[in-house]
């Protein structure tokens, strides 16, 4: 594995490999080793982040590297330096980039062109970081996924949802998405998925059926504030007590975070399910610097 740009671009070893790598460096936290000695990673973030760069920049130094924080209005990419460029520069001085932005393609292309591990913290089409620390969340509380059903109920066609269909595709468990109909994944998008296991509904209590886990996101995220007919699409879609009554007994509630009480998650519900949710928190930077770890 050279880059972590995607779940997709994922195998399920990989990903296993990965939580195992994660869960030991939570274990063993404070006797780390220090795979990163001597290292300096650059973190480009073209959009807001509290998680992505806190772990990040905690797991890099626990790791023993230095973390370098390049918003894009430090750097001559916000004047239009062209990507290709600057992967060329940082590709000769840092040992790997992490970067949080718009576009996949952009990720993709300082991959190619700058010859370090770089990783993805999240584009609009995937957050790969965030799943992994899910799934590590999941296996914390329920065990593992095996024979369990994850609901995800919200925007069906953002990253975290794009990336859970890659994680359901690769590793096999039932992923039921309530999205109103104007968000649901493309024909195309589900085609090239090709995972029968993933089924997509225009009604909540369809998906939280019988769910082990219900994962929730933001409705409109970064880069569609302005977006306000969107968010109308979503009346009936908040996550609470009345729609969690038909979920499985011992069911967890996942939030990526930043949440938004009253809109996508109750205040009550999002309260009664706070340790999982700020576990799943803490565990972006254990899947983090599994990640660190396997690149350097
Ligand atoms: N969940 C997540 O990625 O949070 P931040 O946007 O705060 O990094
Ligand atoms: N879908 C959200 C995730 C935030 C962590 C966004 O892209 O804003």
């Amino acid at each position: 594995m050279k880059h972590l740009l995607s779940i997709e671009q994922l195998s399920a070893k990989e990903i296993e490999t990965l939580l195992e790598s994660a869960a030991h460096l939570k274990r063993q936290r404070g006797r780390d080793g220090r795979k990163l000695e001597g290292q300096t990673w650059a973190l480009i973030f073209t959009k807001s982040s509290t998680r992505t760069r806190v772990s990040f920049e905690v797991g890099i130094r626990e790791l023993g590297g230095f973390p370098m924080f390049l918003s894009k209005n430090d750097i001559q990419l916000g004047r239009g330096e062209l990507i290709k460029d600057t992967a060329r520069v940082l590709g000769r001085m840092v040992h790997g980039a992490i970067i949080r932005t718009y576009a996949q393609s952009d990720v993709e292309e300082f991959a190619q062109y700058s010859g370090i591990p770089t990783i993805n913290a999240l584009t609009d089409d995937e957050h790969p970081c965030q799943i992994l620390a899910d799934l590590l969340t999941v296996q914390e509380k329920l065990g593992g996924w095996d024979g369990k059903k994850i609901a995800f109920i919200g925007d069906g066609f953002s990253n975290m949802t794009r990336s859970w269909m890659w994680a359901a595709k690769r590793l096999g468990f039932e992923l039921a998405i309530a999205s109103p109909p104007a968000c649901q994944p493309p024909a195309e998008f589900l085609t090239a998925l090709d995972a029968p296991n993933v089924s997509i509904t225009a009604d909540p209590k369809v998906a939280v059926r019988d769910a082990h886990v219900i994962n929730t996101d933001v409705w409109l995220s970064m880069g569609q504030e302005d977006q306000k007919e969107k968010e109308l699409e979503f009346a009936g879609f908040e996550v609470n007590s009345t729609l969690l009554a038909a979920a499985a007994p011992g069911h967890i509630v996942l939030h990526c975070l930043p949440a938004y009480r009253g809109k996508e998650i109750s205040e009550e519900v999002l309260e009664l399910h706070a340790d999982t949710i700020f576990q799943e928190a803490e565990n972006r930077l254990h899947a983090q610097k599994a990640i660190l770890v396997a690149l350097a």
